[in-house]
């Protein structure tokens, strides 16, 4: 669906690459988070496939088409089959909510019939009939957000490319936003998102790709985590429905991935300060303050917790 092989990007002036040597598969229906410090590369990989940019070496296909092959003069249209989310909306602010809507649809040719039949839902999907006849103005920044969602996805692309679509917004709407993308997804359409909101990507357990410097440094395909370096992450560990290990216990990242997937994490955050040495063994030698005595039985207390018998 998405695919970038050794992509690298560096702009004039410029002493390092934007993006170097860049390798990364998207399938069909997968949602990634794209993160990373500022100056990391997120925008200029997206812009990469939105083809604002063009690499200078290596090759990229989007949907089945090889970017190489896009002339200038058909970039709009490609454009047009993705859906992209930009941190400031972009909306046409002297058109009304269902104008902006109906505008995105007029562009690719769809009857005014269809039109007519599509923002409805649209909106409704997004939540925003009855703002139907607002300017952008008139509205929040999360339901200006909305509408610049429900623009791109009323022309139902395979693949929503968003650049920190939740910049500007704060932590409630920002949720919403999240779970909008998230129900899209849930229809079916490929979700490529960058931010820095680490709470987000915590919570959606999704794929999370890392970039560092313009490369990546980290893929983790299931239950991601944000986290900018490969160090040590905090965890809480629980088997069985117990807490076998309270937070405040830095784990080797590949451990705690893997038991992350099997579910026996609680939570997962990276260690405010690098460790020296990681613990290796999550051995919990009692139970936390939160579980009382009684409510852990004897025999799980004194089990000993290794790698090999929880992974
Ligand atoms: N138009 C440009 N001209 C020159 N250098 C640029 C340009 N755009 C980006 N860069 C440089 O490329 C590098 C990557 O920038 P990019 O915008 O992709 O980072 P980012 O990860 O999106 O950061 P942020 O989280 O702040 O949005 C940075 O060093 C930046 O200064
Ligand atoms: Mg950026």
């Amino acid at each position: 669906m998405i695919l970038l092989d050794s992509v690298t990007k560096k702009y004039p002036g410029d002493a390092e690459p934007a993006l170097d040597g860049v390798s990364l598969h998207i399938e069909p229906n997968e949602f990634v988070f794209l993160v990373g410090k500022s100056g990391a590369g997120k925008s200029t990989l997206i812009k990469m496939l939105t083809k604002e940019e063009i690499p200078d070496s290596g090759k990229i296909v989007v949907g089945g088409i090889d970017l190489d092959y896009v002339k200038k003069r058909h970039i709009p249209s490609y454009r047009r089959r993705l859906g992209v989310v930009f941190q400031d909306f972009k909306l046409l602010p002297r058109r009304t909510v269902y104008e902006n809507v109906a505008f995105a649809l007029e562009i690719i040719g769809m009857s005014s019939k269809d039109i007519r039949k599509t923002v409805p839902k649209v909106l409704e999907l997004v939540d925003l009939l009855p703002q139907a006849n607002k300017f952008p103005g008139q509205l929040s920044g999360g339901q200006q957000q909305r509408v610049s969602i429900a623009r791109s996805v009323a022309r139902q692309p395979k693949i929503l490319i968003a650049d920190e679509p939740t910049g500007q917004l704060d932590k409630l709407t920002t949720e919403e936003i999240i779970d909008l993308l998230r129900k899209i997804n849930d229809f079916g359409t490929t979700i490529l998102v960058t931010t820095h909101n680490e709470n987000i990507v915590n919570n959606l357990g999704k794929r999370v790709v890392t970039l560092k410097k313009g490369r990546i440094v980290d893929d983790q395909k299931n239950h991601g985590i944000y986290k900018l370096d490969e160090a040590p992450l905090d965890v809480s560990v629980s088997m069985a429905g117990r807490i076998i290990q309270a937070p405040g216990h830095a784990l080797n990242p590949q451990i705690a991935r893997k038991l992350q997937e099997k579910k026996v994490i609680n939570t997962v955050k990276p260690v405010e300060k690098p460790v020296a040495k990681p613990a290796a063994k999550p051995v919990a030698k009692r139970p936390v303050a939160s579980v009382t005595k009684n409510a852990v039985r004897p025999a799980v207390r004194k089990r000993k917790i290794t790698k090999s018998n929880v992974i």
